[in-house]
């Protein structure tokens, strides 16, 4: 199994880019499903999650082209509407298939998803709204069997904000008869990409971007052209490895006005942060002050940048708090942190850190992508060497990750159980 072997110690100097966002990236591909005729997604990231979800995609029948980060899909007619458990239970995300399958073929078999390392996360709510919508759902032998006529236009409340669950009913919606009303949708920048993509197919989309999104549908979807937005969680986490490590670096190729929230508190944590149109540059060269947090779905705080800020407070003046709110398992790099030397308590959804003079390199585990993020930064702070095993974990969500952070200056390399390169 792989791992990664990082010498610390080394503040991050340097011009990175960043790649397109797995969490639009993933959703995008999903909606070629919507229509027959071929759907272009240029800047997709080479990531495990990626690779999952095109091979669930070809199972089914779609045809897919790969060149260079271009995807080219096409979804015959005569496909077969079924995700299989073997590839849902490696990544939650499979879910996303549903509401176009269902609202295109009328009928679907997909695995519900198993449990997941940072909490229950169910899909009741996805759920609900395809019922609403006139979907009949059970459950058999471990696999949602969904059927319906042409789903129905309604209007649909969310009781919880999720990303994935507005993108499964608003990629449902586009080829409902009527208008479909989603309220108290997630406001995150990828469900805004997935619904410029959909609109670029022939959807009808109004509100993306505020809690209250209305799909008029229509009776077919064509294809079109899609460049995915660039990833805010990989640039946050570049720029928190650089305050981190007291460096100075550029990323490039970004959408600074995303990463609103992070920036923030990146000056709070006495960061100097600057944004062109597509560059953020970063430079920490006084005292790391560490910051107080409190995670909630966009415009607020991402809890996927939440574990990175944590490594970061941990060698930061005095003590902060971080509270999460999303995912009820989420500190699990909490007692990786603290091998290497962290001072942090935690107590029900809050983490208290009290800052340290200095971490100390030691072997840790990755438990979750992002929590393999913050070992990663909590590595490059520690003296001596830091040995992260089981970083599967990254590689389903950072591309190319150790070469970028070579790229800045880092000495990272990734040993193949046994052949180091
Ligand atoms: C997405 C992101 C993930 C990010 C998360 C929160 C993708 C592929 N993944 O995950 O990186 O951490 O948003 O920003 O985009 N919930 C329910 N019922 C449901 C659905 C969700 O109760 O049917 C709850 C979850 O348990 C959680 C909260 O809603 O407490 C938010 O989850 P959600 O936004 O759905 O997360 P994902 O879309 O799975």
């Amino acid at each position: 199994m792989d791992r990664l072997i990082i010498a610390g110690g080394r503040p991050l100097e340097g011009e990175i880019g960043v790649s397109g966002a797995k969490n639009a990236a993933l959703p995008i591909l999903c909606s070629a499903l919507l229509s027959a005729e071929p759907l272009t997604v240029a800047r997709v990231p080479q990531l495990r999650d990626v690779t999952t979800l095109l091979r669930l995609l070809k199972g089914m029948g779609v045809e897919v082209e790969t060149e260079g980060d271009k995807v080219r899909l096409a979804a015959p007619n005569t496909l077969e509407p079924v995700a299989s458990y073997d590839l849902v239970k490696t990544m939650r995300a499979s879910i996303l298939v549903l509401g176009p399958l269902l609202a295109r073929f009328g009928h679907a078999r997909v695995s519900l998803p198993g449990g997941c390392a940072i909490g229950e996360r169910p899909v009741d709510l996805h759920l609900k709204g395809l019922q609403a919508m006139g979907a009949q759902l059970a459950v058999e032998h471990g696999y949602i069997v969904a059927t319906a006529g042409r789903l129905q236009g309604t209007h649909i409340f969310m009781d919880t904000v999720t990303v994935t669950g507005t993108e499964n009913l608003m990629m449902a919606a586009t080829l409902a008869e009527g208008i479909t009303v989603l309220e108290n949708a997630a406001r995150e920048p990828e469900v805004v990409d997935l619904a410029q993509c959909l609109v670029g197919m022939g959807a009808r989309i109004t509100g993306h971007g505020t809690d209250v999104i209305t799909v008029k549908g229509v009776p077919a979807l064509h294809g079109t052209a899609h460049s995915v937005m660039p990833d805010r969680i990989e640039t946050g986490t570049f720029l928190v490895a650089a305050a981190a490590t007291g460096g100075h670096v550029r990323v490039t190729g970004v959408r600074p006005r995303t990463l609103d929230a992070v920036l923030d508190k990146l000056r709070e944590a006495n960061a100097k942060v600057e944004c062109g149109t597509d560059d953020i540059r970063l430079t920490m060269r006084g005292a790391n002050h560490g910051v107080s947090l409190r995670t909630a779905p966009y415009p607020a705080f991402p809890t996927d940048m939440q574990a990175q800020f944590m490594a970061m407070n941990a060698v930061a003046q005095g003590t902060t708090v971080i509270t999460e709110t999303i995912f009820e398992n989420r500190f699990m790099h909490v007692q990786e942190l603290r091998r290497l030397g962290a001072n942090i308590e935690v107590e029900g959804n809050a983490a208290i850190i009290r800052g340290v003079q200095g971490l100390d390199g030691a072997t840790v585990m990755a438990t979750d992508l992002r929590a393999s993020a913050s070992l990663v930064i909590a590595g490059l702070i520690a003296r001596g060497e830091t040995i992260i095993d089981r970083i599967y974990h990254l590689d389903r969500g950072y591309e190319r990750l150790e070469h970028k952070l070579r790229e800045l200056g880092a000495e990272v390399r990734r040993d193949h159980a046994g052949a180091i390169e």
